[in-house]
């Protein structure tokens, strides 16, 4: 038996493999194209394991994909291959369109294409799962209940409406062709591993460069966060236990303003590495808004905890602490990955 992970080499991806092959055997056959946020040195502790088989394939490569599929024969495709930064999505939306939308629907095609000639047994037995976000739901004020799964999609920015887009490709594969997909949409995640331009690892970064810390507008912006340890505990419940069809909320019932995030991790690299006079915090300085900046996301994940009796096990203040261990303990990993493009984007983004 085997699963295909797309977008594997990624902070979600990766995370996602190294949890699941500590918890089973079955072999992960990750798709991959390494874009600027796949990084291969995410997996090097699974260079010499057989369970794992990286393609550097573009989702995108219909032919490839389906080579792939023929070949290993997968009980399940996890679809996490995406562009996933907002900000970025904002300066340049095409690629965004390129591997969410053209990306995911090539992908469903290979995949319809496979699972149509599968044994009655198999084609019942098989999953296709679309990893998704909260932000397709819009932005919410503050007096508003969390996003549950029956909310209309309102995506408002060029990233999450081509998200909004791949799961609405997503929903349909099941309804004309009877494909069995799940969609779980997600909140911020953050942990080892993700690359230092989201806000968690990019402050711990600037402020361990003695850089300042851009809040965007007034830092009151919500977010709900959830540590990836928990978002992928719930990905391989809803793998195992979804019902076909069904979309199921991820949330980690943490919401946190941006501000206060800042300030929380200022406050423990105080403790973990003090600056030589002053707090971290001192470097915090506020610069212009995001365009269209969503205020608010909240997630109702009770039909997951109701279903399946999942629960995160990190608190925020549990989860960021481990975080902000990781990324000390990590000098080497985070040196790597702010490299060339990395170097281009802060200059485009915060100059
Ligand atoms: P990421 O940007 O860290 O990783 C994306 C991965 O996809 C990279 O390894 C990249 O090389 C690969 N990729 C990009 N385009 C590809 C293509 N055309 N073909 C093959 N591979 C390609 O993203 P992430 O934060 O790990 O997010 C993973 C998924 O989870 C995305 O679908 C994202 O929308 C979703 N999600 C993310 C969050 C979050 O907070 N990061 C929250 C909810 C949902
Ligand atoms: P981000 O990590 O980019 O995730 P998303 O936009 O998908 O929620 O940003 C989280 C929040 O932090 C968002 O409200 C934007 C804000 N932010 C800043 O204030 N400064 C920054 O430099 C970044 C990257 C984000």
């Amino acid at each position: 038996m085997s699963i295909v992970v797309t977008g594997g080499a990624g902070f979600i991806g990766s995370n996602f493999i190294l949890e699941w092959l500590a918890h089973s055997d079955e072999t992960v056959i990750n798709i991959d194209c390494l874009s600027y946020a796949g990084n291969l040195s995410n997996l090097q502790s699974l260079q010499d394991d057989r369970r794992h088989m990286l393609k550097v394939v573009n989702i995108n490569d219909r032919d490839e994909v389906a080579k792939i599929l023929d070949q290993y024969q997968p009980r399940a495709v996890l679809n996490l291959a995406a562009e996933s930064h907002v900000d970025r999505s904002i300066h340049s939306p095409a690629a965004f369109i390129e591997t969410n939308i053209l990306g995911t629907f090539s992908l469903l095609e290979a995949v319809r294409a496979y699972w149509n000639e599968l044994a009655a047994e198999e084609k019942k037995g098989f999953r296709f799962l679309q990893v998704s976000t909260d932000e397709v739901y819009g932005s919410l004020a503050a007096a508003d209940a969390a996003f549950n799964e029956s909310n209309q999609y309102q995506p408002n920015s060029p990233y999450s409406a081509s998200k909004a887009a791949s799961d609405h490709l997503v929903r349909a594969y099941h309804h004309t062709y009877g494909l069995p997909v799940l969609t779980t949409n997600c909140s911020n995640n953050y942990g080892p591993l993700q690359f230092p331009e989201k806000l968690i690892p990019l402050i711990i970064h600037n402020a361990l460069a003695e850089k300042p810390l851009p809040i965007y507008g007034d830092g009151l912006q919500i977010r709900d966060w959830l540590h990836v340890s928990d978002h992928c505990s719930a990905i391989r419940r809803v793998l195992e236990k979804g019902r076909t069809g069904e979309v199921y909320n991820i949330g980690g019932n943490s919401e946190m303003t941006n501000i206060d995030i800042v300030r929380a991790i200022c406050a423990l690299l105080d403790q973990r590495k003090p600056r030589l006079s002053g707090s971290y915090a001192d470097l915090i300085e506020y610069v212009a808004d995001r365009p269209g900046h969503d205020r608010r996301y909240a997630i109702d994940s009770n039909k997951l905890q109701e279903e399946f009796s999942w629960q995160p096990l990190e608190t925020f203040t549990s989860g960021l602490e481990k975080t902000v261990s990781w990324y000390l303990s990590n000098a080497a990993w985070v040196e790597e990955v702010s490299n060339g493009d990395y170097l281009q984007w802060t200059k485009t983004q915060y100059s």
